[in-house]
């Protein structure tokens, strides 16, 4: 599993042999800039899901639910009706065990993927962007979420910068997928954010991330090539432009008449 919040992502994602995208709204900070995922919107959402979706048709596409638009299980039918019926959503994904909202929503027939562990959009109660699950209360705490989840009818759970032996009991326990980031090998599957394995969140990297492109420096190179050669007047040259037919042209400098 792969985040992509765009057309050109998603189809290099899917040509790339990706199995399944995730709009996450880590989009916020990866894109828009926000500091944190709070603040992004389910319009947002919806705007980046509909792009996704026209790059990947073929794939499953699974769409955050943004900050408190899963609060009551009346809110998370809204929204996610709009993410599926307009954005052209596959699945929904939500942060927590909010098990009325999921039971609400798979009953609805809305395939809901689970997320627990770090759970950004409620970072600032579990100590900030921490490995979670680290004292014998907590493991057994997210455990009991876990299977909780997947008894309300998730298809499948992430679990965010958990310590890989709980990891490994997770997904021992569950009969559905885990899917890890930052929680080792022993998940049943991984996901990344699209621009840390490409190198292009240069804010932070976190520990969980291996860039396979350090693509920050390499367009900050191109660009500054291109604004080089506009500059000198390098670029662009006589193949980038159009010829005029001789006729149109005499016509304006009136040598017809
Ligand atoms: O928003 C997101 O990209 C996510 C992944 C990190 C799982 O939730």
């Amino acid at each position: 599993m792969l985040t992509a919040y765009d057309y050109p992502t998603a189809r290099l994602a899917a040509e790339a042999g990706v199995d399944v995208l995730l709009v996450g709204d880590s989009l916020g900070m990866v894109v828009l800039g926000y500091e944190t995922t709070v603040p992004v919107t389910l319009e947002e959402m919806l705007h980046h899901t509909k792009a996704a979706r026209r790059g990947a048709p073929e794939l499953h596409l699974v769409a955050d639910l943004p900050f408190m638009a899963d609060a009551t299980p009346e809110r998370a039918l809204a929204a996610a009706e709009r993410l599926v019926k307009e954005g052209g959503a596959d699945s929904v994904k939500l942060e927590g065990a909010k098990l009325d909202v999921v039971r609400a929503l798979a009953g609805a027939g809305v395939p809901v993927l689970g997320h627990v562990g770090l759970t950004p959009q409620t970072a600032s109660s579990l100590g900030g962007y921490k490995v979670q699950g680290n004292s014998p209360a907590a493991a057994k705490k997210m455990l009991e979420d876990a299977l909780a989840l997947e008894n309300a009818g998730v298809w499948g759970v992430v679990l965010e910068m958990v310590p890989m032996p709980l990891a490994g009991l997770v997904t021992e326990q569950l009969g559905v997928p885990t899917i890890g980031i930052g929680a080792g090998a022993a998940t049943d599957g991984q996901v990344l954010v699209f621009h840390d394995l490409i190198g292009v969140f240069e804010r932070f990297k976190p520990r969980f991330v291996r860039r396979y492109l350090e693509g920050g420096p390499l367009i900050r190179e191109a660009i500054a090539a291109y604004a080089a050669d506009v500059r000198s007047g390098a670029f662009p040259q006589s193949e980038h432009g159009y010829e005029m037919d001789s006729s149109a042209l005499e016509g304006l400098y009136g040598k017809e008449n």
